[in-house]
């Protein structure tokens, strides 16, 4: 039996189907008089038919999620969630475009963004589909297409290429990492420059829509902290989510995207929820890592072992983040994946002016846990530039820190982050560095080098090695165990220019990391 709601929308993809066969056209007038005359029409024939289409990793090379949306979305003073259940969630997928011999069948839901505030507008989301395929060959390229085939609302076929199979000799070409994207003409020269760079695999270091620089009307802001001061609730619109997913599909309906949140994704609402669109749009491997949360979640790319954490939920010895970490990272086994990469939201090693020292208590929690692993590289965005950092650890240069690179510089709408901490009066006041959402004061005076007694430098930090204010994106190809190539493009460079290019090189023969008790004794058997 079918539901019968969605016998309502079938009408409307059998005009679809006809549209095909231009005899069929007058028929299609009387169809369409019908059911106007019984009122059943949906806003538009393609109600059903799968948008946002997007491809993420589970943690192996073995699975990956595919995501959509369909329905539309409603805002306003009167709107109803609409029903997940109406609308199917299944992949078709195979290695040969016209014969889709697999089948994956998902989950489905919708989201609301809910303001019990006088001129405010709700907001609730289409059905936001998410499906996992499994049994997936490495470095395959696979075919799918996505939607509820009961209502012959079916995508087109997309393709995506699975990452190689984990080990030392065995790597992703090309991972581009960008933060802070936004959706503006700068966005859209980011967007360009990584689909030329073809990409493997796409990090997307939080800072996602800026939705929330917008009032519930749609009316937009370039200013976080001023618009809103006379609203009860720093309110957001969510249809930039949708405008942003639809404008993302090109790129990841065909490269996985892998996205940890910013601070922009809080987006508070009714009922003290935050997180609520990030949480739901995106699939995270967050169960395939034993993460129980969508914030922090781990995956393997090739020999590389990616560690997604979350800068704005509970993150010390106590946190259930660092305990996850600790397993997590105690897990790896770095003859498999001898490179290790940490990325989250905001930098702790950033000498702009903007944020400096912010995320300072993250950094006291878990600075030494990253050190005694041997992380070897750390991805943040948030500060709207980009810089890349020496080795360091605890503030000291270190050849067995990680290196730290920022590239906050998708191209959001908000200012870039031009002045450094160290150009005269540019040195913040400590008691103002904090993140009101993190809490916490942890950013004391320095107590050694040449800082000594204050909180800022009074030259470009040791620990920064590059840093200029262009928008642009980084491209991470790692060669061996050993060399990875880091390049950084910048926007207004003609597409193959470079900005920025360095060799990473780990040395686990001065660097012996941390490993596992259980590794160890299996070494010694
Ligand atoms: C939005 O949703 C909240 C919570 O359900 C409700 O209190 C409020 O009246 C709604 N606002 C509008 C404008 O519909
Ligand atoms: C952002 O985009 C605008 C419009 O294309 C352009 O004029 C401007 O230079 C860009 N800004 C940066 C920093 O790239
Ligand atoms: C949205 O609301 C703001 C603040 O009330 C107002 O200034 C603006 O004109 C409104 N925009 C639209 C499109 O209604
Ligand atoms: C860790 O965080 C929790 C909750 O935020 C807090 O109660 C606790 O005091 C913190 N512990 C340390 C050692 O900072
Ligand atoms: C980092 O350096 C500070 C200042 O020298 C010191 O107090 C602290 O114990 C160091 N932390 C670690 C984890 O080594
Ligand atoms: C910390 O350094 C700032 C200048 O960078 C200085 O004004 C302040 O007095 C110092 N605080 C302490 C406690 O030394
Ligand atoms: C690793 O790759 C780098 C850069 O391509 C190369 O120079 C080096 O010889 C390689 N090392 C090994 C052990 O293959
Ligand atoms: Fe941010």
């Amino acid at each position: 039996m079918r539901n019968p709601q969605v016998m309502d929308f079938l009408v409307p993809y059998v005009f679809t189907l006809f549209l095909s066969f231009p005899c069929l056209i007058l028929l299609l007038v009387n169809l369409v008089f019908l059911v106007a005359v019984h009122g059943r029409i949906p806003t538009t024939l393609e109600g059903f038919e799968p948008e946002q289409i997007s491809v993420s990793l589970s943690a192996n090379h073995d699975s990956v999620w595919i995501s959509w949306i369909t329905g539309e979305f409603q805002i306003g003073y009167d709107i109803k969630a609409l029903d997940p259940k109406t609308v199917s969630s299944v992949v078709r997928y195979g290695m040969v475009k016209c014969t889709l011999e697999h089948e994956a069948i998902g989950h489905s839901l919708v989201y609301n963004q809910l303001y019990p505030f006088e001129g405010l507008q709700n907001y609730t989301s289409g059905i936001i589909h998410h499906v996992r395929l499994t049994g997936l060959n490495p470095s395959t390229v696979y075919y799918y297409q996505c939607g509820d085939p009961s209502v012959q609302a079916m995508s087109d076929i997309f393709s995506f290429r699975t990452m190689p199979v984990s080990g030392p000799w065995s790597y992703p070409d090309r991972v581009a990492v960008v933060g802070d994207l936004g959706l503006t003409y700068n966005t859209t020269a980011t967007i360009s420059h990584i689909i030329n760079n073809k990409p493997d695999l796409v990090l997307l270091l939080g800072d996602v829509t800026y939705a929330n620089l917008y009032l519930t009307n749609g009316t937009g802001s370039d200013c976080y902290s001023c618009t809103f001061a006379e609203t009860p609730i720093h309110e957001c619109y969510q249809p930039r989510w949708d405008y942003w997913g639809r404008f993302m599909q090109n790129l990841v309906s065909k490269v996985p995207l892998m996205v940890v949140e910013g601070n922009h994704e809080i987006e508070q609402q009714a009922g003290n929820k935050a997180f609520v669109a990030y949480s739901s749009r995106f699939a995270f491997p967050s169960e395939e890592s034993g993460s129980s949360s969508t914030f922090y979640y781990s995956f393997n790319a090739g020999g590389i072992h990616f560690v997604m954490l979350g800068a704005y939920i509970a993150y010390n010895k106590t946190a259930d983040q660092y305990k996850w970490l600790e397993r997590d990272l105690d897990s790896v086994d770095r003859s498999i994946t001898p490179w290790l990469v940490a990325t989250w939201h905001p930098p702790w090693y950033s000498s702009y002016k903007a944020h400096y020292r912010e995320a300072e208590c993250m950094r006291v929690a878990m600075e030494e846990l990253l050190y005694s692993y041997g992380v070897d590289v750390v991805f943040n965005g948030h500060v709207h530039a980009y810089e890349r950092s020496n080795r360091v650890y605890n503030y000291s240069l270190d050849p067995c820190g990680p290196v730290y690179i920022t590239v906050g510089d998708g191209g959001n709408r908000e200012k870039m982050a031009i002045g450094f901490a160290d150009e005269p009066g540019n040195c913040p006041d400590p008691l103002s560095t904090p993140d009101e959402y993190m809490g916490g004061f942890c950013a004391t005076n320095f107590t050694f080098g040449p800082a000594m007694g204050k909180f800022c430098w009074e030259r470009q930090p040791d620990y920064s090695a590059f840093r200029e204010s262009s928008f642009g994106h980084g491209i991470f190809e790692v060669k061996n165990e050993t060399w990875a190539l880091w390049t950084w493009y910048r926007n207004q460079d003609s597409y193959n220019d470079v900005g920025d290019q360095i060799y990473i090189v780990r040395q686990p023969d001065i660097c012996p990391v941390h490993q596992s008790a259980k590794q160890h004794c299996f070494a010694a058997i």
